[in-house]
């Protein structure tokens, strides 16, 4: 068997869930991580008898690679994928794209002229549970959609900053309209409303709403709405909820690996709870497809996108109107 070779840039916590599912991998040597906080890249490069970088450009620049993990905050997207492409080495990055539409654009052009392979951490759909209500929706298409992400504020130094995480919408709630295009298609209005955060320490373009609520229809002529929060202890609610012709599906995610999925139709409520990983599911997608084996990549860099206009959308008519 061939074995891959892989890095890492950025090395915190969701770095963490995918180093430790390519550890587990027997076809995988993880060989470099960069970090901007060098201690933590050293600590993390020795637990994997790898080579620690504080620039993730110099990682990409030194190393041999089969494919590269991009798991740096928000802020820091463009540069190392724009690196990535002209090595034409495949890339997989963390949601969201970057923390603006027009680095994600300009990203997104050059991965489309250069062809290159590529994968997005929309995990919810390598999840079984979210392919059963894909098969459902696909006889029965939903009318109603409901979106949830009630939450603490992370407690990440950049996440409080609009410039630098995008605000909750870009960053968290991006998993749920992933979801709706996923489920329901399309959409073609968006409208936000939101509570604004308040304080003398916040700049106020720079301050992400305590909560706010987005309406949408869908091509389809399907209606949504979708709930976020960031005021709350800890995690609350998210998740989704599709009403159709005669049933209604509630999905909701209490950790990465702990999802439940019920069904009520005229016949009963049916509950099915996946404890399946879709972190390790998504990368072993991803090393697959880079080593030819199969195509099973949920969600590249152009889908990606799209999901990434619509939360981008959300947030910018918050900023006009809410
Ligand atoms: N798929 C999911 O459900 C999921 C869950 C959590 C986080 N994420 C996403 O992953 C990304 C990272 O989130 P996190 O929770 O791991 O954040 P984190 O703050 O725990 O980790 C980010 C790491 O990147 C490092 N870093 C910052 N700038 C860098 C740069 N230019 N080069 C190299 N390293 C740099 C930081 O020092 C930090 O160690 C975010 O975009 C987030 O939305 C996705």
């Amino acid at each position: 068997m061939s074995r891959l070779r892989v890095g890492c840039v950025g090395t915190g916590f969701i770095a963490g869930k995918h180093l430790a599912a390519l550890a587990s991998f027997d076809d995988v040597d993880v060989v470099a991580v960069a970090d901007t906080d060098a201690e933590r890249a050293a600590a993390v490069a020795a637990s994997h008898e790898a080579r620690a970088y504080t620039d993730g450009l110099d990682l990409l620049g030194a190393e041999d690679l089969d494919a590269v993990w991009l798991c740096v905050p928000p802020f820091a997207h463009g540069a190392l994928e724009e690196a990535a492409v002209r090595r034409a080495l495949p890339f997989f990055v963390e949601k969201p794209l970057a923390h603006d539409l027009a680095t994600a654009e300009r990203v997104a052009g050059s991965v489309e002229a250069a062809g290159l392979r590529t994968a997005v951490g929309y995990h919810w759909r390598h999840l079984d549970v979210v392919q059963r209500v894909r098969r459902l929706v696909e006889e029965r298409p939903p009318l109603l959609f409901s979106g949830y992400w009630l939450d603490r504020t992370p407690p990440v130094p950049w996440w409080a900053h609009r410039g630098r995480s995008g605000g909750q919408l870009v960053e968290q709630t991006t998993h749920v309209f992933d979801l709706a295009r996923l489920l329901v298609g399309e959409v073609t209005d968006v409208s936000t409303t939101h509570v604004p955060a308040s304080g003398p320490h916040e700049q106020p373009d720079d301050a992400v709403p305590l909560a706010s609520s987005v309406a949408l229809r869908f091509a389809s002529g399907a209606v949504g709405s979708v709930s976020s929060a960031r005021v709350l202890p800890g995690r609350h609610r998210v998740g989704i909820q599709l009403v159709g012709d005669g049933y209604a599906v509630e999905l909701d995610e209490r950790a990465i690996v702990d999802h439940e999925l019920r069904l009520t139709t005229a016949t009963g409520v049916v509950s099915e709870q996946s404890l399946q990983d879709p972190i390790a599911a998504e990368d072993r997608a991803f090393l697959d497809a880079v080593a030819g084996n199969s195509d099973d990549v949920r969600c590249t860099y152009a889908e990606a996108l799209r999901t990434h206009a619509l939360a981008w959308a959300a947030d910018q008519s918050s900023v006009r109107g809410g």
